[in-house]
């Protein structure tokens, strides 16, 4: 079995990891923290877990307890914490003598380069051998490289990052987009379990609230994998507008996606074709019929996808409009988690993810 330890288990992400690691036919959970519950069995603060948490119980140790008791450690803090705990567990984990630790970071710590990060975040990196450490970026539809030998550090995505790019990476990998404006709506899970003004009943019930309109942190990773060329094209421009939703779980992301001149030509079964082959063997992308909702996905670590064309005048392709759902805990965070450690640990990537999803 492998040895699973979570940082930050109270926390939403950090439940949903515990659901999920729960049910994992090759998982057992050898510790699971908290500092506000340190103490407390699980299924007493979260009675949705029992019986299936037995006498899991919070602790609050240290990062090289952690480590000795687990082969892999998920990090399910907020940005900025992350980078307090990476580099001891790596340092003594690889001491260890028994394939060192892996490390799965769902925050942002460590998904862009130092210097990027420092300016989106607007702090200073602590570890400063956060690059050389080369942590992959774990959206395995596009970064297989996570189960090549030796890596030990995955940067989990972003929620709203994981159903932005996989709804135009296909077009950008083709080299047809000079530019996609992203609109995407999340429920209030995504601002973490704290309660907040913005997330306070009155406020946000029968709500659409838009914020950090221009400038959300998020389009960082978004022009990292798409406009800066990880996908092999490079140029592509990228905006990304957030709203909250007065909902729980999930994310609806629309693209408007622009091509370039030369690509004004294609057809609606020619970038129909282009979607299929790129996610033909991604268990996690299903291409629908008809338009995504959230109560498709809910509970599941399944991606959405599907899209209509604009004419123009002429007939040409005017603008291409992707539409993508995710559920932000599972494949927006924890399920995708656990699809990088599944990876990592040569499983089947599907293994104690493949469940029907939960409506409404
Ligand atoms: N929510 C989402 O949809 C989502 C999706 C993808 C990624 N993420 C990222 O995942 C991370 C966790 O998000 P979340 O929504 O689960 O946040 P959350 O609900 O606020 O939970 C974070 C937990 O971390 C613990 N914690 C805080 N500071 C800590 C520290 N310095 N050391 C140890 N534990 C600490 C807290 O528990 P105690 O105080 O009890 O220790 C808290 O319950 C964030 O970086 C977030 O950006 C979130």
């Amino acid at each position: 079995m492998i040895k699973a330890g979570i940082i930050g288990g109270a926390g939403y992400t950090g439940l949903e990891l515990l659901r999920l690691l729960l049910g994992h036919p090759r998982v057992e959970i050898s510790v699971v923290t908290s500092r506000r519950h340190r103490g407390r069995k699980v299924s007493e603060v979260n009675p949705h877990l029992f019986p299936f948490s037995g006498e899991l119980e919070y602790e609050d140790v240290d990062a090289a307890e952690v480590t000795d008791r687990s082969d892999v450690v998920f990090l399910a803090v907020p940005h900025g914490s992350a980078m307090n705990y990476v580099p001891g567990l790596l340092a003594r984990g690889s001491g260890r003598g028994r394939g060192g630790v892996k490390v799965i970071d769902l925050s942002a710590d460590y998904r862009l380069k130092r210097a990027e990060y420092e300016r989106v975040y607007g702090l200073r990196h602590k570890d400063r051998q956060s690059e050389e450490r080369e942590a992959v970026y774990g959206l395995t539809e596009l970064h297989p490289e996570v189960a090549a030998a030796g890596v030990d550090l995955v940067a989990n995505p972003g929620c709203y990052p994981t159903g932005a790019i996989l709804a135009v990476a296909p077009l950008v990998k083709e080299g047809l987009v000079r530019q996609v404006v992203f609109d995407a709506k999340s429920g209030i899970s995504g601002a973490g379990a704290e309660p907040s003004e913005k997330s306070h009943f009155p406020n946000l019930a029968e709500n659409i609230v838009p914020y950090q309109v221009t400038a959300h942190r998020h389009v960082a990773e978004m022009r990292q994998e798409l406009g800066a060329g990880e996908l092999g094209a490079g140029g592509v421009k990228v905006s990304f507008t957030p709203h909250i939703l007065p909902s729980i779980r999930g994310i609806l992301t629309t693209a408007h996606i622009f091509l370039n001149a030369r690509e004004r030509g294609r057809t609606q079964a020619e970038i129909e074709e282009v979607y299929k082959r790129f996610y033909e063997d991604k268990k996690f992308v299903r291409l629908t019929r008809g338009v995504p909702s959230l109560s498709s996905v809910r509970g599941t670590n399944f991606c959405d996808i599907w899209f209509e064309i604009e004419e123009g005048e002429k007939g040409e392709t005017e603008r291409v409009v992707v539409i993508s759902a995710i559920d932000n805990l599972v494949k927006g965070g924890s399920g995708q988690a656990v699809q990088n450690m599944n990876l990592i640990f040569r499983l089947d990537e599907a293994e104690g993810l493949w469940s029907p999803g939960l409506v409404p």
